[in-house]
């Protein structure tokens, strides 16, 4: 009983930390400055992101063109045309492939 309960905090530590790791390489990056997890800022909120891209099996590889090249006009509605900046080769291909997986997962 004690060692399931050891167990599940374990998963629980883990699990809380795997998020906090990629939310500080987002803070690190600079991303905060324009996104937030759940709410709009200058560009969309990353759950509503992660919302729009539901079961659409291209959707990794297209993030991550967009976060590399930057690019608008697939959130106009919400920025007012604000486009998001290009973020390679300032940051590393794992990297943005991290900050994706992490978007596409909320
Ligand atoms: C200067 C502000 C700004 C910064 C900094 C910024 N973004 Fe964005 N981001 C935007 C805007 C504006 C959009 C909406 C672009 C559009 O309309 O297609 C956007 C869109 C996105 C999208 C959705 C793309 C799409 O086509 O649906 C993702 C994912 C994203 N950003 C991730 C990131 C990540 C990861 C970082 C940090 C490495 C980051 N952004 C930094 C402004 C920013």
């Amino acid at each position: 009983m004690i060692l399931r309960q050891i167990t599940i905090a374990l998963v629980l530590t883990f699990m809380a930390s795997a998020s906090w790791a990629d939310l500080n390489l987002a803070r690190k990056s600079g991303c905060l400055a324009c996104h937030s997890v759940d709410k709009k800022i200058v560009g969309p909120g990353w759950k509503d992101v992660a919302a729009r891209y539901k079961g659409q099996a291209d959707a990794k590889a297209l993030l991550i063109e967009k976060v590399k090249k930057g690019g608008k006009g697939n959130w106009t509605q919400v920025t007012g045309g604000v486009p998001m900046p290009p973020y390679s080769p300032r940051l590393s291909d794992a990297d943005i492939e991290k900050l994706v997986d992490f978007v596409l997962s909320l």
